[in-house]
C-alpha cells in the first residue's frame, strides 16, 4: 500500500496504476476509519483495481463551535484498517496541501444544500462539495463511493457531479448498523454508555414510521409527530429535525408515495448524529 501525504505524490501513483490500465476508485473519508468506511472500501474493491482511501478532515465543512478541533485522527489505526483491507492508495494530505491561505473558488450547489441538515449548519455543504470536487480533479477517479447514512450528502455530491460533468459515477453504499440498529458514525465514540444506549432510539423512531406505512398511514404530519414522542422518551435526545421529503428534491411532502426520505438529525451528549431510511411506496 503506497501512503501519500502530497497532491504530487497521490498523482504519480494514480498515474501508474491508470498507465497500467486499472479503474481507479475513490473511497473519500475523514478518517476514524469503521465497519461503515471498511463496507466503502470493500465495495470500491469489488468494482475497482486500484482503491485510493483519502484521509482528511476538512475544516471548511465545519462550522463555528462545531467538533473540528476535538475530531478524532488515528492516522496510524486508519493506515491499518486500509492496509488490512483492500487499499492500494492512502491520501493523507495536511491542510495547506488541500487549501492555500485564501480559497477563493468554492463549489455550491442550490437548493439540495438548504433544508434538512442545511439549516442549522449553513456553509457545511459548500465545504463538503468543495473538497470533494478538489478531491475528484486530484485523483481523477472512474468511481467515487459514499455512505448512504449521510443521505444529503450524498445527493448533494450526486447533483455536483451532473451540474459539473464531472467524468465520474457516485456509487452510494447502504449504511452499516450496530446489531440494534445505531448507525455506525465515528462520532458514535462521543457517546458514554447512557447515551450509547439511549443512541439507538433514532433509528427505532425510522423503523416506527415504516411500520406505520406499512399498516397504510400516509400522513407524515402524524406518522413524524408519532417519532418524535418515541424520541422524546429518552431525555438525552434533543431533536435537530425529523423530517419526510422527496428523495429526489428534499422537499417536504404531505402524504407518503412514490420514493421517500425519512431523516432524522439529534444531539445526545456532546455528539450531533443522523439517520435515515428510504421508503419506494412503488416497490
Ligand atoms: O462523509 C465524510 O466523511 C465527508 O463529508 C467527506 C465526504 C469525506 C468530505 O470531507
Amino acid at each position: 500500500m503506497e501512503i501519500a501525504y502530497t497532491i504530487k505524490s497521490v498523482r504519480s501513483h494514480v498515474k501508474a496504476a491508470r498507465g497500467k490500465g486499472r479503474k481507479i476508485g475513490l473511497v473519500p473519508t475523514m478518517g476514524a476509519l469503521h465497519i461503515g468506511h471498511i463496507s466503502l472500501i470493500e465495495a470500491a474493491a469489488k468494482q475497482c483495481d486500484c482503491v485510493v482511501v483519502s484521509i482528511f478532515v476538512n475544516p471548511t465543512q465545519f462550522g463555528p463551535g462545531e467538533d473540528f478541533e476535538k475530531y478524532p485522527r488515528p492516522l496510524e489505526a486508519d493506515l491499518e484498517i486500509c492496509r488490512n483491507n483492500g487499499t492500494d492508495i492512502v491520501f493523507a494530505p495536511a491542510p495547506d496541501q488541500m487549501y492555500h491561505d485564501e480559497n477563493l473558488t468554492w463549489v455550491n450547489v442550490e437548493k439540495l444544500t438548504e433544508p434538512l441538515c442545511g439549516k442549522s449548519r449553513p456553509g457545511h455543504f459548500r465545504g463538503v462539495t468543495t473538497v470533494c470536487a478538489k478531491l475528484f480533479n486530484i485523483v481523477l477517479p472512474d468511481i467515487a463511493f459514499f455512505g448512504q447514512k449521510d443521505a444529503q450528502q450524498a445527493i448533494v455530491i450526486r447533483q455536483m457531479v451532473a451540474d459539473l460533468n464531472m467524468p465520474l459515477e457516485i456509487v452510494i453504499c447502504p449504511t452499516i448498523r450496530e446489531p440494534d440498529g445505531l448507525a455506525v458514525s465515528s462520532r458514535n465514540q462521543y457517546l458514554n454508555p447512557q447515551h450509547r444506549q439511549d443512541a439507538a432510539y433514532i433509528y427505532k423512531s425510522l423503523e416506527k414510521c415504516r411500520k406505520m406505512v406499512n399498516a397504510g398511514k400516509t400522513e407524515t404530519s402524524e406518522i413524524i409527530e408519532e417519532m418524535k414522542q418515541l424520541l422524546r422518551q429518552k431525555s438525552s435526545i434533543q431533536i435537530e429535525y425529523v423530517s419526510i421529503v422527496d428523495a429526489g428534491t428534499l422537499e417536504d411532502i404531505e402524504s407518503i408515495a412514490g420514493k421517500v426520505l425519512v431523516a432524522v438529525a439529534a444531539k445526545i451528549g456532546p455528539a450531533r448524529l443522523i439517520d435515515n431510511i428510504i421508503i419506494d411506496t412503488r416497490k
